[in-house]
């Protein structure tokens, strides 16, 4: 083994206890030499292996992570390496993303009698590690941030983004607002929006009176994806007014029984797109920078406008500064990619949107992005946008999918997953950990990135992870209230994993 020179490179091994651990058991009982590199740590089956494993050992310095379990059909709990096979080839489809080479991460089957071909995998994983070298550290990585990487560039909507008539979006509105009043008596609330603390922002609005529904508004500055307060609803009651892309967020919550159907009224509303605050900004003040801003990015508007009214293509705002907004100027990037401009359900749907000119593309701008990056610039990329993390949360706490805020594992203590060390690694770690958890659950309405202090472009790890997921397994989240999401399933034959050739 030419290229090993007697240096030893860091390689954890994780093998599950029935099959892979007597397979390396055997291998030394028959005295077979292999390389000392391989660290094992002995699990009770392939399917205990929580990708984060794998992706805090390689953030952690470790260069190189083998997973091995019994071959499919051997499992001893008869299914864990089949929906690890899943789990694996999903992550190993993602650690691209963070600028880790996949060949670092490897998994396969051996059973305990074959301790020769525990002695071939484990030298030819080894041999390829020692190719690749010692794994680079992302926290000593140049930081590396491009203009465009924050979504930045502007690309042709996949409609035309034009408000109604003012008085037919307020004859919609009115209905809706009708539709509430007659519901409002058999639900506690009714959740929709509301003028916020000035004319150019909206703010949730719980509606419990018949007279709060007067205060209901719609159009572009309904931001909030209002489907992250349902699961706090458990057991009550609840309507809740959605866009198109939220309705796909009450879709996910539905399939994986997080609220009940009996328990929530949807009243959905077409959407022509809402505005991104940080584009708004800019555009009225000129004062707007990435990087800078508000949990809405828009503490910075030099005067509250007196109204704001969407018509047509654009945003007239009133005020001391009058301005003619284009819906296309300022219109958040989801909305360029939208084809569910209507909401997927509804027991009210109010309203007409224009239909999309053809399917949502597989990259939206902020992936293509980070695809035309090299593994060096991406681990540079996030270096630097993890240096500007204040792990404040409130990604995860405005995600509708992230329902476990009380035991969440970021700020856990038992297990203890990730320390509070405010160092990119671990913040990086967070955020893989919710990207992780996201895994074929997230509908991509962009929450995490708006509700970010910061301006991270965070929504660029579930879009990547999105697209895996849809290569992997053909599915899209938030469509069909039926399905069954592809983590929480497998096919004995998988039609698009191939089985790794070590
Ligand atoms: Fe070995 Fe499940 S027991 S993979």
């Amino acid at each position: 083994m030419p290229v090993l020179k007697g240096k030893e490179l860091r390689v954890v091994g994780f093998l599950c206890n029935w099959c892979s651990y007597g397979g390396a058991d055997t291998a030394g009982v028959g005295r077979f030499s292999q390389p000392t590199d391989l660290r094992i740590i002995r699990v009770p089956c392939s399917g205990r292996v929580d990708p984060m494993f794998v992706v805090k050992a390689l953030l952690g310095g470790a260069d190189g992570v083998l997973v091995s379990g019994c071959h499919p059909r051997d499992c001893h709990y008869s299914q864990g390496n089949f929906y690890a096979r899943r789990r694996l080839e999903t992550l190993k489809t993602f650690l691209p993303a963070l600028g880790i080479d996949p060949d670092r991460f490897q998994y396969t089957w051996v059973s305990a009698s074959e301790g020769q071909r525990w002695k071939n995998v484990v030298s030819t994983f080894v041999e390829k590690v020692h190719q690749l070298g010692h794994a680079p550290r992302i926290e000593e990585a140049a930081p590396y941030l491009p203009l465009a990487a924050g979504g930045d560039s502007p690309r042709a909507p996949l409609r035309p983004l034009a408000y109604p008539a003012a008085g037919t979006l307020a004859a919609s509105l009115e209905q809706l607002r009708e539709k509430i009043r007659a519901a409002l008596p058999e639900l506690d609330c009714v959740i929709g929006w509301q003028q916020g603390f000035d004319a150019l922002h909206a703010t949730p609005l719980f509606m419990r009176k018949p007279e709060d529904v007067d205060k209901l508004t719609w159009g572009p500055l309904n931001v909030h994806n209002l489907a992250t307060y349902l699961p706090q609803f458990k057991n009550r009651k609840v309507g809740v007014v959605v866009k198109g892309c939220d309705s796909r967020s009450v879709i996910e919550l539905l399939q994986e029984k997080l609220v009940e159907p009996d328990n929530v009224r949807v009243f959905g509303m077409a959407c022509e797109g809402v505005v991104d605050m940080t584009r708004v900004q800019k555009a009225l003040n000129g004062t707007g920078s990435e990087g800078a801003g508000t949990a809405d990015g828009a503490m910075c508007a030099d005067v509250a406008p007196a109204s704001v009214a969407a018509e047509g293509d654009g945003l007239t705002v009133e005020g001391e500064t009058p301005a003619r907004l284009k819906l296309t100027d300022v219109v958040a990037e989801k909305c360029r990619t939208c084809d569910t401009p209507v909401p997927l359900l509804g027991d009210v749907v109010e309203g007409n949107a224009s239909a999309p000119a053809g399917p949502a593309p597989d990259a939206p701008p902020s992936l293509e992005a980070l695809d035309a990056m090299t593994p060096e610039q991406r681990r540079g990329f996030w270096r630097a946008q993890m240096d500007r993390c204040l792990r404040c949360y409130a990604c995860r706490n405005a995600c509708p999918m992230c329902v476990c805020r009380d035991h969440c594992i970021a700020e856990s203590r038992d297990p203890h997953w990730t320390t509070q060390e405010g160092n990119v690694r671990e913040k990086l770690q967070f955020q893989v950990i919710h990207a992780l958890h996201l895994a074929g659950r997230c509908t991509e309405c962009g929450e995490c990135q708006r509700a970010c202090p910061v301006n991270i472009p965070v929504l660029s790890l579930k879009q990547w992870m999105n697209r895996s997921v849809r290569t992997l397994f053909d599915y899209r989240a938030g469509v069909d209230v039926n399905a069954v999401p592809p983590l929480l399933a497998f096919a004995v034959e998988e039609k698009n994993i191939k089985e790794h050739g070590l």
